[in-house]
């Protein structure tokens, strides 16, 4: 059944929502505390399909993971570096690159032992290669369909040797994934990458007691020593920055709008949205600052106002490459055109999100160029209502309520459950903040 979007006339946005926990960080901590020694819990760990989906994979080899839902603390009993049981079954990633890409990483150098690891259509069209192919250069044995690329994948657990390795993409999965894959090596790994990617990897491995050194230019390259034991933490999720985009955007574009978003975490590998927001001269403040566990959090208050069209280049795009679908939004409501450019990797997500947005924000008016690298957005026009798609993507569900919200007439949405995969609530936050 599709769903029913901006059915009431004139209706505005206000309130205070708190978004939940960063995925990034809930997969992380899920991970980190099975190879620790001893216990971690997880305070705000995101209640969603991806994180569960990383629950599932660990629990299959042996972990004892509590039950995660909504407001509880989540328990992980480490198992130790080495203390994965091989699994009977495949282990199913669902619709997560970054359980996929990250196990890859941490199963690699299981020597004598086998996994399997599969997921749904989407995640079986996606790469994997990006990751087995550093991998391998490490001694990894990893097959699969199309030469190694896509999933199903199965590794020949081997004993991995240290290696320097320059990712040709920044991507924190694959530079995680080698960190993981470096943990169990028998000589040190350094990891290169073209611009620095998310690093929420590095902030746990450190808070969990392994020592990383970071540097090259702008913190591109990490280098991780083998044999480090963690020690189960204390972890606090902050919210995502990823799930907050959609009300900082909604509030800037909606008349009327005045919305809080409290608890966000504002790592600064992930705020490349504020700094195109402010670009855009869009009203938002940043509040109550603090630290929580190693990472910077914050509220943030949006307020509607007049917006100026934005560049977004290749140099920003890993701080908000999540961000780039709700962006789109925001461009149709901009004077000028908008232009999003090295923006290539979001052909590889969990859709073609240049060509989804191009294709269902077109249905409701929007005038989007496509290129092979990114798109032209022109600004000042009207949407109208329509018949449009998730495509399974929950960013695209969650960026098309976005627009229905200043659309002309009613909107269906077609999947909208998609959200589900990283913010089962949205639907129910949106209810309540339109007042
Ligand atoms: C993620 C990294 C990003 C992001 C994804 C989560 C992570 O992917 O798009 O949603 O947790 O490391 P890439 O590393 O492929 O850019």
């Amino acid at each position: 059944m599709p769903l029913a979007l901006g059915t009431t006339a004139g209706c505005s946005l206000r309130g205070t929502v708190r978004v939940p926990g960063d995925k990034s960080i809930s997969h992380r901590s899920l991970l980190f505390g099975a190879i620790a020694d001893g216990t971690t819990t997880i305070e705000g760990l995101l209640p969603a399909e991806d994180p569960l989906s990383t629950a599932a994979c660990l629990r299959a080899m042996g972990v004892d993971v509590s039950p995660i839902e909504a407001g509880q603390t989540v328990t992980v009993q480490g198992v130790g570096l080495d203390g994965f049981q091989e699994p009977e079954s495949v282990l199913d990633c669902g619709n997560s690159g970054t359980t996929m890409r990250l196990m890859l990483g941490l199963l690699a150098g299981r020597a004598g032992r086998h996994f399997v690891l599969t997921g749904d259509d989407s995640l079986r069209r996606r790469p994997m290669k990006r990751v087995g192919g550093p991998l391998a250069e490490m001694g990894a044995t990893i097959a699969g369909r199309s030469g190694g690329n896509l999933a199903p994948l199965a590794i020949q657990g081997q004993t991995l040797h240290g290696a320097t390795i320059r990712t040709p993409v920044a991507s924190a999965q694959v530079k995680s994934a080698i960190l993981l894959a470096a943990l169990t090596a028998q000589s040190p790994t350094t990891v290169i990458e073209p611009v620095q990617s998310r690093d929420h990897s590095e902030r746990m491995l450190r808070a969990f007691g392994a020592e990383l050194s970071v540097g090259g230019p702008s913190n591109t390259e990490v280098t991780v020593t083998p044999g480090q034991r963690l020690r189960g933490q204390a972890v606090v999720v902050p919210g995502d920055i990823s799930s907050a985009a959609f009300w900082l955007v909604a509030g800037a574009i909606t008349p009327g709008a005045d919305l809080t978003v409290e608890n966000v975490g504002l790592n600064p590998s992930r705020t490349g949205i504020l700094d195109v927001l402010k670009q855009m001269g869009a009203r938002i403040e940043v509040l109550n600052q603090r630290d929580v566990a190693g990472e910077p959090v914050g509220d943030l208050r949006v307020t509607h106002g007049p917006l100026k069209a934005f560049e977004i280049g290749a140099d920003l795009i890993p701080r908000l490459v999540d961000e780039i679908p709700v962006l789109a939004v925001a461009a149709c409501c901009a004077e000028g055109v908008s232009r999003v450019s090295g923006a290539e990797e979001l052909r590889v997500k969990e859709t073609d999100r240049l060509a989804v947005m191009a294709r269902q924000l077109g249905a409701m008016g929007a005038r989007i160029e496509e290129f092979a690298d990114g798109m032209a957005i022109q600004g000042g026009v009207q949407l109208h209502g329509a018949e449009v798609d998730s495509e399974t993507d929950h960013r695209v569900a969650m960026s098309l309520a976005v627009a229905a919200q200043i659309a002309t007439g009613a909107t269906q949405l077609h999947r909208p459950e998609a959200a589900a995969v990283s913010y089962p609530e949205f639907w129910s936050d949106l209810e309540r903040l339109q007042a």
